[in-house]
């Protein structure tokens, strides 16, 4: 895994916005339509589960380049305000320029404070709180959501949508058991190469996956964090679905990452394959990921909860 794995910012960099505006499409624009559509698709089941009603203030948490806010402003009109937060001063600059742009500045407010933290804002000051692709990336998604508690009102609704890498851990760890398993003299040559680039994406071993906040949790864990940061009418969805993946243009593809905190698929040929390496790994995967002929998983956990009044 890269430097800088806990994605905190530094001076030099913010993986965040790197990732959110580069790295999500490998800098083409129909791939960029593909994602944002079936972005769209998760950020409207987040927002339906907020329930929102005019008048009311919406807390979106690690809202990057305002996605969630945005199209709850998009959805409900003049009557919504909506509290973007964000550990990156770049994409809250960027959804405000976007709010800007759009002339719904006025209704926003955009604060630098850690899910973990919210110290900018009052207990009891929001009617809502969403979080969309955020808490996966929370060491401390207790805390986070303790904070989510403190700052709702009673009655208020929280609706995440998280993305579960665990699985992909797995596949990336039971790889790597199974080609150490083999006779040294076994040719699995393509498989190899397969392992070292989903071993730089994913933790790959069982105490790496344990340690690390993007695969050491479950949807179930989401729904108990829930229940012990005192949430009630919890309801959680799981989604898996199996699709082929979209054809992509090899120089494309190996520019994208699958989450902000892994390196692309070039720099992880740049750094770990040799030039004989890339070769044949060009020559093996690029037909494949060209032609779409490729079995692509996602799995999303949607959980709404409720502030008790007590
Ligand atoms: C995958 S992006 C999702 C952005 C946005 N929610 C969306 O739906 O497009 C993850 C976001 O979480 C933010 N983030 C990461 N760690 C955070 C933390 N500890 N507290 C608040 N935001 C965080 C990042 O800066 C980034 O904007």
């Amino acid at each position: 895994m890269p430097v800088g794995m806990d994605g905190r910012l530094s001076r030099e960099t913010d993986v965040w916005s790197n990732w959110l505006r580069n790295h999500r499409y490998g800098g083409d624009a129909d791939y960029e339509r593909n994602v944002r559509s079936r972005v769209a698709v998760y950020v409207k089941r987040v927002l339906d589960g907020a329930k929102l009603w005019p008048g009311m203030t919406l807390l979106d948490i690690g809202a990057g380049e305002g996605a969630v806010g945005l199209a709850a402003i998009e959805r409900l009109g003049a009557r919504l305000r909506v509290v973007f937060t964000d550990i990156s001063p770049a994409l809250l600059r960027h959804a405000e320029a976007l709010a800007l742009c759009a002339g719904v500045v006025t209704q926003c407010k955009f604060l630098l404070t850690s899910a973990e933290s919210m110290s900018p804002l009052a207990g009891a000051s929001v009617d809502a709180v969403t979080s969309r692709a955020v808490l996966a990336y929370v060491p401390d998604k207790l805390a986070a959501l303790r904070q989510c508690y403190r700052v709702l009102k009673p009655g208020g609704r929280i609706s995440i949508g998280e993305p579960v890498f665990r699985d992909e851990a797995l596949a990336a760890c039971a790889l790597g058991q199974v080609l150490a398993a083999r006779p040294p003299d076994h040719s699995d040559r393509l498989m190899k190469l397969v392992q070292r680039w989903q071993a730089a994406q994913f933790p790959d071993t069982l105490e790496a996956i344990a340690q690390n906040p993007i695969t050491n949790f479950s949807e179930r864990d989401l729904v108990r964090f829930l229940q012990n940061a005192g949430f009630c009418h919890i309801h959680l969805e799981f989604h898996i679905d199996v699709n082929m993946a979209a054809p992509a243009p090899w120089e494309v593809f190996i520019n994208t990452s699958p989450h902000p905190l892994a390196p692309t698929l070039a720099e992880i040929m740049a750094t770990q394959f040799d030039a004989e390496e890339r070769r044949f790994f060009k020559q093996a995967m690029s037909p494949v990921i060209e032609s779409g002929e490729r079995v692509c998983t996602e799995r999303m956990a949607y959980v709404t909860a409720v502030k008790p009044y007590l």
